[in-house]
């Protein structure tokens, strides 16, 4: 969850990194800095903060071998000293290290280290110098004590550079003798990249690269293509946030495009005769595997949404004529990466939906459905949420033998936002409910997800039909209920429970098509197929989290505790 950086080559690497850090901070953004040669000794520049304060500090210097990082606290307090990059005590290596190292304990005892920081890199990196050889022995080394993730540049006091990973990405271009190092495609320049696999490393010295396998054996690595939308997205609103809520017309039309002109659905291996499919993902894109499997039920499917945190521990029958679908907008995320590990290990069909090409997750997968939302930079998932409950409904007509929808659909595609005469009233309240059945419970869980991530408020969503059974007794003039209802056959229903709530002095706000809730406050929406109400719903709730962030005077893109990609578990 925290960004690297690195770059050798006869510019400014100062400023190369900082820039680097700069688009890899939505990654991470508690502290950060970076470590350089002067007079052959290694230095350090670190901050508590954004990328904005270590540019500050680093005005009009200049280094030639740079490495960086911008840190989300996992071990030890945000300070300057957990700030990476760390230092070893001989003081001849310098390092930055994204992943977990889960055995540093052990491996801190062993040492005869005063370490500075309460952090499992220091240990990771004095490990390191503890060993005997060359600079990339001494990493290989090492990696086999370690337990857990890495992904590491270390920099010696002599220039050079080695790189190494497990688990967490890495990858690195060389441009003209320019070598560009991060932990994200999006930060390196070129056209060609290196994609590290796990237990590879790299050693780069005068400009010379070479890789290696974890035996210490010199292996060949082909480069790839960097992708034409790997570049930061450009912001039209305040926000990246915003902007990516605006985006999703485009990015809907755009996957439809995309899946009618090229043969995505058709290339994918599908198990034979298979009629069960199981979706595994965290967080938002949980909430969007939710809405697919109804979408599959729908055509006859036994299909079953799972939390990848649970699954990967989980006592689920894994079989082959079931299809495993993993969704993710990063590719990286640790839990949904082990599950999809775990699947392919006994060799059943896998299917990864992602937002990012050459994730992670698309590597081990047999079959990849890509989403086209293009980059998400806000750490709130919105474009890329609607994105992936677009493809799954799309590849269910597939499955069907459906014809997928003409693009003139999307002429009127209806947008509304949150009437902003409650986003005040809403801010107010102590208690925030949101209540919906069938597929208006799914988008009540993404939409309370959505508020507790950038506005802090304590929020959560409920089945209305649950409601009876235990948390109506929270329900007072403390609580707001913003009540979901896109689809016929639950409205009566719905009155009833939202009278439930009125009669005990709750308010209520219904987000609805229809014009059944006249004795309600409403905000409401356009009329559009009911399949398709999911994606028309959640945006209203996306900005309804977004406006009451900005009331509360918070950085939506940038909420705290939290980072864009969850690598760690
Ligand atoms: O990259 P992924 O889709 O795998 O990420 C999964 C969750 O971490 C992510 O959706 C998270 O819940 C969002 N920040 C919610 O807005």
């Amino acid at each position: 969850m925290c960004g690297i950086c690195g770059y050798i080559g006869k510019n400014n690497g100062i400023d190369e990194v900082v820039q680097g850090l700069n688009i890899l901070e939505y990654r991470g953004y508690d502290s950060c800095g970076i470590a350089y040669l002067e007079n052959k000794k290694l230095k350090t520049i670190k901050t508590v903060g954004g990328v904005n304060n270590l540019s500050n500090l680093s005005k009009s210097m200049s280094a030639n071998i740079v490495i960086g990082h911008t840190r989300w606290a996992t071990h030890g307090g945000v300070n300057e000293r957990n700030a990476h990059p760390h230092i070893s005590s001989s003081k001849k290596l310098a390092m930055v290290h994204n992943g977990i190292i889960e055995n540093y304990k052990e491996l801190k005892e062993q040492l005869d280290v005063n370490f500075c920081s309460e952090t499992d890199s220091e240990v990771f990196l004095n490990l390191i110098d503890s060993e005997e050889g060359s600079l990339v022995e001494k990493v290989i080394k090492a990696s086999k004590k370690v337990q857990g993730t890495f992904a590491v540049i270390v920099l010696a006091e002599n220039g050079e550079v080695v790189l190494g990973k497990r688990e967490s990405p890495l990858y690195l271009s060389n441009m003209n003798g320019e070598i560009f190092i991060a932990s994200d495609v999006l930060a390196l320049k070129g056209e060609y990249f290196y994609s590290l696999n796990d237990d590879e490393f790299v050693s780069i010295k005068d400009f010379k690269i070479l890789f290696y396998n974890k035996n210490g054996e010199i292996i060949y690595k082909k480069q790839e293509k960097i992708e034409k939308n790997e570049v930061l997205p450009e912001i039209f609103y305040k926000t990246h946030m915003e902007s990516e809520i605006y985006e999703t017309k485009n990015v809907l039309l755009k996957t439809l495009k995309e899946y009618k002109c090229e043969d995505i659905f058709s290339n994918i291996k599908l198990p034979k005769n298979f009629r069960s499919i199981s979706l595994i993902a965290c967080g938002t894109a949980y909430h969007a595997s939710l809405m697919g499997a109804e979408y599959f039920k729908e055509i006859g499917y036994d299909a079953r949404a799972y939390l990848a945190s649970e699954f990967r521990y989980g006592r689920e029958l894994l079989n082959k004529n079931t299809l495993y679908i993993f969704v993710s907008q990063s590719g990286e995320t640790a839990d949904t990466i082990a599950s999809a590990k775990m699947v392919k290990s006994h060799k059943l069909y896998t299917l990864a939906l992602t937002n990012t090409p050459n994730s992670l997750l698309n590597r081990i997968c047999k079959n990849v459905l890509p989403t086209f939302a293009g980059r998400e930079i806000a750490v709130a998932s919105t474009k890329a949420y609607t994105c992936q409950i677009w493809s799954l409904y799309l590849f269910s007509l597939y499955l069907a033998g459906k014809k997928l929808p003409s693009e003139k659909k999307f002429a009127n595609f209806p947008f509304t936002t949150f009437d902003e005469t409650y986003i005040k009233e809403i801010a107010s309240y102590k208690k925030v409910f949101f209540i919906g059945r069938d597929l208006d419970y799914i988008t009540a869980m993404e939409a309370s997800l959505k508020l507790k991530e950038i506005s802090y408020i304590n929020c959560f969503a409920i089945a209305s039909g649950e409601l009876k059974h235990g948390t109506l007794a929270l329900i007072d003039e403390d609580a707001v209920v913003i009540a979901i209802c896109t689809q016929e056959k639950i409205k009566t229903k719905l009155i009833s429970n939202l009278e439930e709530i009125k009669a005990r002095g709750g308010k209520v706000i219904v987000v609805s098509q229809f014009d059944d809730f006249k004795d309600f406050s409403c905000v409401k929406l356009s009329k559009f197929d009911e399949l398709f109400m999911p994606i028309v719903s959640v945006i209203p709730m996306q900005f309804l989290a977004l406006r009451i962030c900005e009331f509360f005077g918070y950085n939506p893109d940038k909420p705290r505790n939290l980072a864009k990609s969850v690598t760690v578990e």
